[in-house]
C-alpha cells in the first residue's frame, strides 16, 4: 500500500538482525560512546537536560536510544515486547559501560505494578502508532508512566507519506510521487510478525498475526489530548537526512505534550 519500507523492516528485527545492521554490541557501543547525542537527533531538543532524569523509551527496540541517554547521564528505561531486542540492548549497555532497565511486555497488557508515574520523560518514535487498532490505551499508558509535570514526546512517520503518497525512484533526480492513497482509510492491515524468543536451549520463533491501522494526524493528536495530556507542540518535519530527496513532502512529525 505504501512504499515506506523502513517501518516494515524494523518490525522483523531481532538480535541477529541488529548484529547485521549495527555490528556486535561491542562495535555499536563504541560508535554510540563517541557521540551519544547524534543517536538522539532530532528528538533530544524536546527533552531539555536529561542528566539525572528518569526517561522511558516506549517500544524502544534495540536500546540504542536508551544507551545514548544513559551516556548523557539519564536514568534510562525501555519497554518493548521483544526478547531479542532486550538481549541486544542489555549487551549494548554493558559494552557502553552503562545501566539501563529493560522490561519485556506488551504495552497493552502491562502488569499493574509496572504502570507507576515515575518518569520525567516518556518517548516513543519511528514506527509506533500503526501497531494500535485503538490509540486510547497507548496514550493512557504513556500518561500513566509520567510524573506530574513530566513530558511525553511522540515522533512518528507522517501519514501523508504513509497513507496518501506512493513514491518510486531512489535518487532525487528520478524520484516520482503519486497521490494514490486514501488519507481517510480506516481499514486494518493483517500482518504476520515474527518474535524471537531466547530460551536457554536456543532461539524459538513465534509468529503472531497483528493488525495495523494507519492513523491520520488529527486522530493521533485527538487521542493524545483525550488521554489527559496537554499538547504543547506538533511539528511536521521534512526529510531531515537530505535537502533534495523528497523535498516538500512531510516525512515525520513530533508531538510534545505535558502531564500537568
Ligand atoms: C519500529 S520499532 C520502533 C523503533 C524504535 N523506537 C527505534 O528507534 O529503534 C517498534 C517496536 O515496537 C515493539 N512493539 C510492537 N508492538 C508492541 C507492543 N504491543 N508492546 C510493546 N512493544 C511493542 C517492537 O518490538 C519494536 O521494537
Amino acid at each position: 500500500m505504501n512504499n515506506n519500507t523502513e517501518e516494515n523492516v524494523w518490525n522483523e528485527d531481532t538480535y541477529e538482525a541488529w548484529i547485521k545492521r549495527f555490528g556486535t554490541p561491542k562495535e555499536a557501543a563504541e560508535k554510540i560512546r563517541k557521540n551519544p547525542s547524534v543517536k538522539l537527533f532530532p528528538i533530544l531538543q524536546y527533552f531539555g537536560d536529561v542528566k539525572g532524569r528518569k526517561v522511558l523509551n516506549l517500544m524502544g527496540s534495540n536500546g540504542v536510544k536508551a544507551v545514548a541517554l544513559s551516556l548523557l547521564g539519564a536514568e534510562a528505561a525501555v519497554l518493548d515486547i521483544s526478547e531479542g531486542n532486550k538481549r541486544y540492548a542489555l549487551e549494548l549497555a554493558a559494552e557502553a559501560g552503562v545501566d539501563i532497565k529493560y522490561t519485556v511486555s506488551d504495552i497493552l497488557d502491562l502488569p499493574g505494578n509496572e504502570l507507576k508515574p515515575e518518569y520525567d520523560i516518556v518517548f516513543a518514535e519511528l514506527g509506533i502508532v500503526h501497531y494500535f487498532t485503538d490509540l486510547k490505551p497507548f496514550f493512557e499508558a504513556a500518561y500513566s508512566f509520567l510524573k506530574k509535570g513530566g513530558r511525553f514526546v511522540l515522533r512518528d512517520f507522517h501519514p501523508v507519506s504513509t497513507k496518501l503518497i506512493s513514491s518510486r525512484g531512489s535518487t532525487a533526480k528520478v524520484r516520482k510521487h503519486k497521490v494514490d492513497g486514501d488519507y481517510f482509510d480506516t481499514s486494518l492491515e493483517e500482518k504476520e510478525v515474527s518474535f524471537a524468543k531466547y530460551l536457554p536451549e536456543g532461539v524459538v520463533e513465534e509468529t503472531r498475526t497483528v493488525y495495523w491501522r494507519r492513523w491520520t494526524l488529527g486522530e493521533v493528536v485527538t487521542a493524545a489530548a483525550d488521554s489527559g495530556l496537554t499538547i504543547r507542540m506538533l511539528s511536521e518535519e521534512p526529510n531531515l537526512s537530505s535537502e533534495v530527496f523528497d523535498k516538500g513532502i512531510p516525512k515525520t512529525y513530533t508531538l510534545v505534550a505535558n502531564k500537568v
